[in-house]
């Protein structure tokens, strides 16, 4: 066509534009988010003022064959090549979204310190220290503003001893919303007890409506709320319900740690509150799990079940004697307790959450308001009252069937950005639906069907910037735009 330009790079791409008739065309920009664009659609001259004006640039496109999309890499670094198509395209995220990062170095230096002393076990005759199970209690019940914080081994035995503890018996129905993770029916199994499943909304958020009606129906007396991926309810209108139908309310806090509704932290509203510090949560110790309350008897009674070997007297956040004096002789020890070591590594990520807490929220806002700009991606809305801390970010991809949504999350995937689906038949890694958990009786949640049948999910690290996103939208784009 005899185009020339100011950019080599561009002419290149000319170049191929002249001996292909279908293309789509990817242009990566610092600093912008990257566009997809049809041959129809794009004017050379306001991509050649762009691709001059940037450092650096990857240009790729897509030409069309038969069996798949083929693609030309070409970047600044390959301009006097000739570049040789490749199989796959040619934008990747080359990050791992469930990189955790290190532990930091405090965390590193105090547990070879205490493994130097072997002291591992949270309770013992250790003269002249405290242990850091003890000292992470206190910690955490300060950072909570709580009376109590019991630590264990998981957040899954948070919700099993939570439950444990405000007496819930075996038969026993306890409501819990639908839209979930495995651990929490598990745990309400775990206590023999029955899960009642009540339905969430488009916003991923428990429907109140359905709770109340459920709530009568079942007879429960036990509100087991998740604040799943982080999403959290109207916590002043949940508590009303709760304090009207007599429920007892349990908030399961595995994705809120610091997080809040209208300025008051989550874990505060029911009568207990459940972390877990599993490594893909805000503070990381492999496997750990918190409980916090300021109820005498529930705090008490979670001690004894963790396994205190009746050293309860040890625990820096426990009730007075009297209060333990009424359980002690009839709770069993379930052996739940937190580690010394898991503890050690704990205590320095507490004391960073609040720089966490903005790192995660900003890296949020640069997904959030990427992913809104493509056609048939929608993040929900979020109350302004919601202070969240969002370490993952979920969304609808709209208008596709199942086959469709499936081919997207695993392209995505294939391509670097982990996309989970959370509508496959089967469960994968940390999704899965009421229908996977096939130890329940079968319910009817056709709200939290059609609201999870198009929504997917992406962990956000911590060493996400702000060109991860561009590439990360990019993608996504492009395998939305794929054909079916
Ligand atoms: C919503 C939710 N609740 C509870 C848990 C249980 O935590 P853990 O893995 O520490 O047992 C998880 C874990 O992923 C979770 O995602």
């Amino acid at each position: 066509m005899g185009r020339t330009t100011m950019s080599p790079v561009l002419d290149l791409f000319l170049s191929y534009m002249d001996s292909n008739v279908s293309l789509r065309v990817s242009v990566i920009l610092p600093g912008a988010v990257a566009e997809t664009l049809d041959e129809s659609l794009f004017t050379f001259s306001s991509l050649r003022s762009r691709v001059v004006a940037a450092p650096w640039l990857t240009i790729g496109f897509y030409m069309k064959r038969p069996e798949r999309y083929h693609c030309h890499p070409i970047s600044s670094d390959r301009i006097m090549t000739s570049p040789e198509p490749v199989p796959a395209p040619f934008l990747r995220l080359d990050m791992d979204l469930g990189d955790p990062g290190p532990l930091p170095e405090d965390a590193v230096a105090a547990s070879a310190a205490l493994m130097k002393t072997g002291r591992l076990h949270r309770y013992g005759e250790y003269a002249g220290t405290e242990p850091h199970v003890d000292l992470l209690e206190r910690e955490y019940a300060g950072y909570m503003g709580s009376r109590y914080a019991v630590a264990v081994n998981s957040g899954g035995c948070a919700l099993f001893l939570a439950l444990k503890s405000v007496g819930v018996g075996p038969g026993d129905p306890v409501l819990v919303n639908a839209f979930n993770l495995a651990p929490v029916p598990g745990a309400i199994e775990h206590a023999g007890a029955r899960a009642v499943l009540v339905e969430v909304n488009d916003d991923f958020l428990v429907d109140p409506d359905d709770l109340v009606h459920k709530a009568r129906q079942s007879g429960a007396k036990v509100l087991l709320l998740t604040h799943m991926r982080g999403h959290i309810a109207d916590m002043e209108a949940l508590s009303g319900i709760c304090a009207q139908l007599g429920l007892t309310m349990i908030e399961d806090c595995a994705h809120t740690m610091g997080a809040r509704w209208n300025g008051r932290p989550t874990g505060r509203f029911g009568t207990i509150g459940c972390f877990s510090t599993q490594t893909f949560k805000h503070i990381n110790s492999g496997e750990g799990g918190m409980l916090v309350t300021d109820d005498d008897d529930c705090a008490a009674r979670a001690i004894l079940y963790s396994g205190s070997y009746m050293l309860y007297g040890q625990h820096g956040s426990s009730p007075p004697e009297a209060v333990f004096d009424r359980w002690k002789m009839q709770t069993p020890n379930y052996s739940m307790r937190m580690s010394n070591l898991v503890a050690c590594i704990l205590r320095p990520q507490l004391r960073e959450m609040p720089r966490r807490e903005r790192l995660w929220n900003e890296r949020y806002r640069w997904l959030e308001e990427r992913l809104n700009r493509i056609d048939g991606i929608r993040v929900p809305a979020r109350d302004r009252r919601e202070q969240f801390v969002a370490s993952s970010i979920q969304f609808h991809a709209e208008g596709m069937d199942a086959q469709r949504l499936q081919a997207f999350a695993d392209n995505c995937t294939a391509r670097g950005v982990a996309v989970k689906w959370f509508g496959r038949s089967t469960p994968m890694g940390y999704t899965s639906l009421h229908r996977h958990w096939g130890y329940l009786e079968p319910q009817s949640l056709p709200g939290t069907d059609q609201s999870l049948s198009d929504t997917c999910d992406m962990r956000i690290p911590l060493s996400l910037t702000e060109e991860h996103c561009n590439i990360i939208a990019a993608i996504i784009q492009d395998e939305l735009s794929q054909p079916v």
